[in-house]
This record gives C-alpha cells, structure tokens and sequence, in this order.
C-alpha cells in the first residue's frame, strides 16, 4: 500500500469555501457534460494488428486483463469487428439509420449509440454475437493458444439419419460464448442502471444466435460411398444468418422499463404477449433519422440512394422523409451477351446501359434562415 505523505497537496492545501464549491461545480459539469463513452471496445476493429491493451480508451479494468493475458483473442475480435459493422451494414443498407461509422472516433458509432434505442439494441447484440463468432472461429483454426475444437464431442451419437461418430473438428461455441460474456459484459456490470441491464440483455441475445445456428456437417464413408459410416461435426453457420436472424429481431423488439426495484425489465407495451426473454429489448423511442443533427448523432438521409418503386424503408417516399429526391441519369458498365466456350469458358461482351439513380433532396432551410 502506499503510504500518504504528510504533504502531500491532499493534506497540505485546504480549499476555501468558494474555490471549493467552484471545483465542485466543474467537477458536476464534467459528469453531466461528459457523455458515458459506450463501449470503446468496439474500436478494436479499427486498431486492428496494433492491440495494445493500454492504448484503447473505454476498455474498463476486466477487459484491460483479459486484453492483456489474451493478446491473441484481442487479435481476433478485432477482426471480427470488422466483420460485424460490416454485417449491419448490410443488413441497414435500406434504412434511414445505415449503421455508418465515424473515421477514427472511438466511440465508432458516435452519439447515436448514447440513446438506448432500437439501433443501440442492434448494436450491442450484433457485435456481442460477432465476438462470439471471432472467438470460436479462431479456437478452430488453431490460431490461439487458450481453445481449441470442441474436446466433448467424441465417439457415437446419432441424430434423424441414424448413428453417426463425432470426428473433425466442432466448433468450441461454448467457449466462444464464455469469453464473449467475460469480455464483452464487464463494462455493464459496473453499472446498475436500465441502460446496462438492457445491453446486457441484447448482449445476451446476440451471443444466443449464434449458437442457434449451429449445423451438423458430416462425410460419407463406407462402400462406393454409401455412407453407411459417417463422420459429423458441428460447425457454425454463415454470419449472415445471424445478422439476418437479429435484423428480424430488431423489426420486432420490445420496448421495456425498468421495474421498481431495479433489478429487471417490465414490457412498456400492455398488448404484448408472451416473454422477451429471447427478444431484443430497449429503453427509449428512436429518433426519425431524417435530419442531420449532430446531437443525436443522426446524419440524416439528404443524398442518400432511394427506389422509385418501393414501398419499403428504402423507397423515396420514406427514406426521404417527403422532402423529395433528385434523379441522375448513369451510364453503366455491365456483361452481356454471354456465351459458353467449348470447354470451360464463359465469354461476355462489355455493354452500356444507362439507369436512374435517385437520391434524396437535402432539407430545404425555411426563408427566414437563408435571409442573415
Ligand atoms: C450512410 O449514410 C450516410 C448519409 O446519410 C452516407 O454518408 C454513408 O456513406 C452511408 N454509409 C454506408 C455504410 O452506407
Ligand atoms: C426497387 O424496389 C422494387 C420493389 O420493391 C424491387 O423489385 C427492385 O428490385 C428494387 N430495385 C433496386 C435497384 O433495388
């Protein structure tokens, strides 16, 4: 322990009344002025090869010693999370909130994410599910030190087609699933609040589907292949799955508050039925994501792509906010006219085509702003 020296500043220097209250004051602001930096470990995708555990803000102390005694699985997640922001991408690419980052912010999301949103929701199973993902992946190809294949699944078992013996190499999700809740869960059992019990459960969620995805692959042995012996083992499926499965998750999750005592959810929607044990869950309502407003993050959607003829989140009507869309002619690249080689070649020709490409107006200031 380390000793306090008699002068030390703490002792020696007594505040006066004001100066004291001053501090206070500056200390206040800074607390409520400060937004709480989420989840910083998401930048580790950005950082990529160059982990150094010390150097990534926001890791709380858990994960700062996991980072520290697991430099390979830092390695990992960090690819991994690539991977995840690129998936909701892919899975936002219709909607107003495309799920963009900010270029070297380390809150990679940037404000959007201190709302407890419907997106935050996403978010936080998403890349909760994507370290899940990372973690297993890398146990199976040997690239860490800490796991490997999944040592419990020997000799016979046997499913709808008959016996069959466990062999190859199955996915160790169940230690993907352990470290993802030690790594990613800690900086939410700091705190008690309806935030971290909502993120934990989203959380929960993501590492939940991946899981729930998992397939038997097997090879065929015996005569001429008759399979008649098989070998299996389990394997996770494409991530795509599970960004497909959460996106759908996300269409219908439930709004929630925080019971009396603090220590669950209560569903805020009187007719919904059933449980939201495996739905994603949040706190408060979205923004409409229309304008820019840097506040809460939002971008908005002025030059965004948007399709005349759809009726959907990506159609003008509503990725525009009726604010109305500019329309472009471009000319397009594309194959055509393809033949087949005698053997084996397909021969294209190159051919322009032109196509619309619409894009949404920006807002129009009202008069009385463009007149100073
Ligand atoms: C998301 O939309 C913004 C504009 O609202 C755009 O600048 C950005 O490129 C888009 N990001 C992705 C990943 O599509
Ligand atoms: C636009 O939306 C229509 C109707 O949903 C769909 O059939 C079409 O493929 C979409 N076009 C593009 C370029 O995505």
């Amino acid at each position: 322990m380390r000793a306090q020296s008699p002068n030390s500043t703490m002792g020696k220097r007594t505040l006066r009344g004001n100066s004291k209250a001053k501090v206070y004051t500056l200390i206040w602001l800074l607390l409520v002025c400060t937004p709480r930096v989420d989840s910083s470990w998401w930048y580790i995708g950005a950082l990529g090869a160059r982990v150094i555990c010390d150097n990534i803000p926001g890791l709380v102390n858990k994960q700062r010693q996991l980072c520290q005694r697991h430099p390979d699985l830092m390695q990992s997640i960090g690819e991994g999370a690539k991977e995840w922001i690129k998936e909701c991408q892919h899975q936002f690419r219709h909607q107003r909130w495309n799920c963009s980052t900010l270029e070297r912010d380390h809150t990679v999301f940037g404000r959007v994410m201190l709302r407890s949103s419907r997106e935050a929701a996403f978010v936080y199973a998403i890349s909760s599910a994507g370290v899940v993902y990372a973690i297993t992946r890398a146990c199976s190809q040997g690239d860490v030190k800490i796991c490997n294949c999944d040592g419990h699944k020997r000799g016979q078992a046997s499913d709808q087609r008959g016996n069959f013996d466990w062999g190859g190499c199955s996915d160790n999700i169940n230690y993907g699933i352990k470290f993802a809740k030690a790594f990613v869960d800690a900086r939410e059992r700091m705190v008690k609040d309806a935030r971290a019990l909502m993120n934990l459960h989203n959380n929960r969620c993501g590492r939940m589907a991946v899981k729930r995805f998992m397939k038997l692959e097997c090879k065929c042995h015996g005569v001429s292949g008759s399979c008649s012996l098989r070998t299996c083992w389990l394997a996770m499926s494409d991530f795509r799955r599970t960004g497909d499965y959460l996106h759908k998750k996300y269409n219908t999750a439930v709004e929630v508050t925080m019971n009396q005592d603090g220590t669950g959810f209560m569903v805020a929607e009187h007719d919904f039925k059933g449980s939201a044990k495996n739905e994603l869950v949040y706190v408060e309502n979205s923004p409409d994501y229309c304008l820019m407003d840097r506040a809460a993050g939002s971008l908005g959607t002025a030059g965004r792509i948007c399709n005349k003829s759809s009726r959907g989140t990506d159609g003008c009507e509503v990725m525009c906010c009726g604010r109305g869309y500019d329309t472009m002619r471009v000319k397009r690249l594309s194959q055509c006219e393809c033949k087949f080689q005698w053997c084996c070649t397909v021969q294209c020709n190159d051919c322009e085509d032109t196509v619309d490409v619409h894009t949404c107006k920006p807002h129009k200031r009202p008069d009385w702003l463009d007149q100073t």
